[in-house]
């Protein structure tokens, strides 16, 4: 016995599926009228629960929201703390990882998660959030 924290269980092929199925379905409430890309992601919570989130975009587009961020905010509001991965599914020709404002933002509340990269052609991407953003901000407080 010792202090050391658990590492985490890896992902099961169960988890990974579902995990892309709820990513797909919060892609289709993906509000994207400029672009017309829609993102759709899904944030697997270490309790089990499942957290979607869409891209909306603004009319003043740099209100955008990412997928991603979408999902993260959801999970944290209602409570959900400590995750293990996160899915981002489009219909890119490959596999779009998430963008920099969105690696941050994962790092602050998920740490250095499973990342599964999708597209609706079925091509399938994995990677460690740390290998996306390798020294990432850490906050420490002011001087
Ligand atoms: N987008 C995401 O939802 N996630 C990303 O990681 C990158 C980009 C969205 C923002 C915008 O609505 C559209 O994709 C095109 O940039």
């Amino acid at each position: 016995m010792n202090g050391d924290p658990k590492p985490a269980p890896a992902l099961l092929e169960g988890e990974i599926e579902a995990l892309i199925q709820a990513a797909s379905r919060a892609r289709e409430n993906a509000s994207a009228p400029y672009s017309g890309f829609q993102v759709g992601a899904a944030l697997l919570a270490e309790d089990g629960r499942v957290f979607g989130g869409c891209n909306v975009e603004s009319a003043s587009y740099g209100l955008t929201v990412c997928g991603e961020r979408t999902a993260v905010f959801k999970a944290i509001s209602e409570g959900a703390r400590g995750f293990r991965a996160v899915a981002v599914f489009t219909g890119a020709a490959s596999p779009t990882a998430p963008c920099g404002a969105c690696r941050q933002v994962l790092w602050d509340q998920c740490r250095d998660i499973d990342v599964v990269m999708v597209t609706t052609n079925g091509l399938i991407e994995r990677c460690r959030l740390s290998e996306l953003l390798p020294r990432a901000f850490e906050f420490e407080g002011p001087e």
